[in-house]
């Protein structure tokens, strides 16, 4: 069986809405689907200002410039992750401090967090929500009570809930940043983003970064006195007509996909050698990531993903720790604190589909092969 992974699922609604805006003419700049978009998944997630940019990258970009963040400020920043909740801050010359995971959520551990705001001069920090799943509710107190501006990076987690089920992610922190890319759990055809604030003056500022500083000119005044050096995150008025139509169907999505999760479960049940997230209510499940016993080597690891791949099962490898990256190898790009977890998530989890559209056969056939497959402490299967 070969299974594919990833599936995009629209239909008839999001075609209709780019076929009206494609009508209108109207694709950019600042076409009308754009204000709507992101002020709808405020809206939704019950924050005042969202603004559509054309990626979850830029919305951290965007976030973090109006967080202040400048050249040799400290960012306190989960190493697990993927390079875009952590590359931001280099763009902005700022430095990474880098923080260790834990497993429950593979989002930044309340602890590690605490120590590096204790021991550093932070002047902000990014939470992430991985694989659809929330980080840990502390995280959002624990920046509250240090009085540093938190931007969540819910880019893999669009529409989850927090862990005590009161709210959706990147709505506490003082910027939610989300992605609408092709491969999320919303997409606004292909890529696409959103950035969300409850601050007026910020939401404001963010209108001016993401448009090359012309935000709120006149018509004649169009190029004068520009307020900023303002970056160009603009999304095309027919994406973001797709991703308004996208968030119509977010419950749909969510159902759709907490289903494929239980089926994953139900066919896993009873394979220690297999660890899959632990479940909650808000879970969305843009992934369904497994640790496997490799005993944190990952060359374990790629003999696993070498015999998945021939056997036809879809994966993508974990998030090497960015702390172990070649750009921040040097000692002044970054500030590099212990990460055992990180790095042991690193070398032991698979990331598996869970997209609506997969069949049961297909996840039956996926768990069973990673039974069959999985490395335990007597050996890898030969
Ligand atoms: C954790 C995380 N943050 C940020 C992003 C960036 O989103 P985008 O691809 O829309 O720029 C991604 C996805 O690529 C992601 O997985």
């Amino acid at each position: 069986m070969k299974v594919p992974f990833h599936n995009v699922h629209f239909g008839a609604t999001e075609v209709q809405a780019v076929m009206n805006a494609l009508e209108t003419n109207w694709l950019s700049p600042r076409g009308p689907a754009v204000a709507k978009m992101g002020m709808e998944w405020a809206e939704k997630i019950g924050m005042k200002y969202g603004l559509a940019c054309s990626s979850g990258t830029g919305a951290i970009h965007l976030a973090l410039t109006v967080a202040g963040v400048g050249r040799g400020d400290k960012v306190a920043v989960p190493t697990y992750t993927c390079s875009p909740t952590v590359f931001p801050v280099s763009y902005l010359g700022g430095v990474p401090v880098f923080v260790d995971c834990e497993f429950e959520t593979y989002g930044m551990d309340p602890d590690a967090l605490r120590q590096v705001l204790a021991g550093h001069d932070i002047k902000a920090a990014v939470s992430v929500h991985l694989y659809g799943a929330a980080c840990q509710d502390q995280i959002v107190d624990i920046c509250r009570e240090a009085g540093v501006p938190l931007i969540e990076d819910a880019c893999e987690s669009d529409g989850a809930l927090y862990r005590d089920l009161n709210g959706i992610v990147g709505s506490r922190g003082d910027f939610g940043t989300f992605s609408f890319r092709g491969d999320k759990v919303l997409t606004a055809l292909g890529t696409g983003g959103v950035v969300t604030t409850n601050d007026e003056a910020a939401f404001e500022l963010l209108q001016y970064y993401c448009d090359l500083g012309l935000h709120n000119t006149s018509a004649m005044g169009r190029y004068r006195d520009l307020p900023v050096v303002g970056y160009n995150y603009e999304i095309s008025n027919a994406a973001a007509a797709f991703g308004r139509a996208q968030i119509e169907r977010l419950p749909e999505i969510i159902e759709l996909r907490r289903a494929n999760a239980d089926k994953w479960r139900a066919c896993l049940d009873g394979g220690d050698a297999v660890q899959p997230m632990p479940d909650y209510p808000g879970h969305v499940y843009y992934q369904f990531p497994l640790m496997f016993d490799t005993g944190s080597d990952y060359r374990v690891l790629d003999r696993l993903g070498e015999r998945l791949m021939e056997r036809g099962v879809p994966f993508i490898p974990p998030f090497w720790p960015m702390h172990w990256q070649p750009p921040y190898e040097s000692a002044e790009s970054c500030v590099k604190t212990a990460c055992p977890k990180a790095e042991a998530a690193g070398q032991s989890v698979l990331l598996f589909p869970c997209y609506p559209g997969l069949a049961g056969e297909q996840i039956e056939y996926m768990a069973q092969v990673c039974l069959e497959e999985a490395p335990t402490a007597a050996g890898t299967p030969a």
